[in-house]
């Protein structure tokens, strides 16, 4: 495990290399800034390497980096990160199996606000309705651990921030406007590109802690995920944000989709929850669809007439009106 706050000379070494651009720098003159030995420094340019930075190393001359790494490391995510909350402090894996889980550990520590866990790939990916979330080296898996002093009925909220904060973050970082479908996907020409998980621990009967899981099919090959869920039981289908060959570094949608959220949680901390529910509506596909939804209870059918202020969706059916909390929908018929 990496983090944003333990002293590394990964992160030291890296901000030195990067500060002299396209020169070499001596082992000698690394070793000095850092009071590090030679062998120790070499040591870390092994580990940096492994990291997947590209660094040319020359005898009797030093090192230059020629290419970041494009690994979400937690000192590239707080380099540049504008936020004031969320991700001061960032906990980065390889593997993991779950970055929920993980905060949910955490959740026992007090000063864990805002804290941000993200891991190259999971194991035991959690997805919604108890369903596996498949998450390979590619894809952006994090969670976010929030100690709001909000009320209970103020949760429903969080899956329409947390959605509307990433499709915001994809258009200004990407120039690619991803479709909300409710409760909480984001779409791309129907295909599933990110998905979002909220976990409430309640403690008399208010939220004690919320763990923000978000999934984003970052760059992974979405035939092969196909074939892991295609038996599983509501499969859809996926699409990934960046193709294969393409080199676009996740760092900076990362960054983007925290500063969002934050903003969007300072809105509904100062209850300005008004525009949220309208821009999620503008820019949600749901609206207008007839649609088949899964809930705990059964089947509900109806076409979705509108989106109420704690995020429910409103069904219309035979001239009745009802109210959905959670569940999952599929759309019958386009609009
Ligand atoms: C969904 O079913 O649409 C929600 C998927 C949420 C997946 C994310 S990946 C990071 C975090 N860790 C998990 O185990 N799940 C969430």
């Amino acid at each position: 495990m990496y983090t944003s706050f333990d002293e590394s000379p990964l992160d030291k070494i890296i901000t030195l290399l990067k500060s002299q651009q396209s020169e070499f720098l001596s082992g000698e003159k690394l070793s000095k800034s850092l009071n590090l030995s030679r062998a120790a420094i070499w040591k870390n340019i092994k580990k940096l390497q492994s990291l997947e930075y590209k660094i040319e190393s020359k005898p009797k001359t030093g090192y230059k980096l020629k290419t970041n790494t494009p690994l979400l490391l937690p000192w590239e995510i707080s380099d540049g990160l504008q936020t004031d909350i969320i991700g001061k402090k960032i906990y980065y894996f390889n593997t993991i199996d779950s970055t929920q889980n993980f905060a949910l550990k955490l959740s026992q520590k007090p000063h864990e606000n805002g804290s941000v866990i993200i891991a190259e790939r999971q194991t035991k990916g959690r997805g919604r309705l108890n369903r596996k979330w498949v998450s390979p080296k590619g894809g952006i898996w994090l969670s976010i651990l929030l100690r709001p002093n909000f009320e209970l009925e103020q949760t429903s909220l969080f899956p329409m921030i947390t959605s509307l904060a990433l499709s915001i973050a994809i258009e200004k970082t990407l120039k690619i406007k991803p479709e909300l479908k409710w409760p909480n996907d984001l779409m791309i020409k129907g295909k599933k590109v990110a998905g979002i998980l909220i976990d409430v621990v309640i403690e008399s009967n208010k939220i004690d802690y919320l763990v923000i899981g978000v999934g984003i099919n970052f760059k992974i090959q979405p035939s092969k995920i196909s074939k892991l869920i295609k038996n599983t039981q509501r499969h859809y289908e996926i699409t990934t944000l960046v193709k294969e060959k393409q080199d676009t570094s996740p760092v900076e949608l990362v960054q983007q989709f925290l500063l969002e959220l934050e903003h969007l949680y300072n809105n509904v901390i100062s209850n300005s929850i008004k525009d949220i529910r309208k821009e999620w509506i503008k820019r949600s596909s749901t609206i207008g669809k007839n649609v088949t939804a899964t809930t705990t209870t059964g089947l509900l059918r109806g076409k979705v007439v509108g989106i109420d202020e704690g995020g429910a969706l409103l069904l219309s059916n035979k001239g009745k009106i009802q109210r959905l909390l959670a569940g999952d929908i599929t759309y019958t018929n386009s609009k």
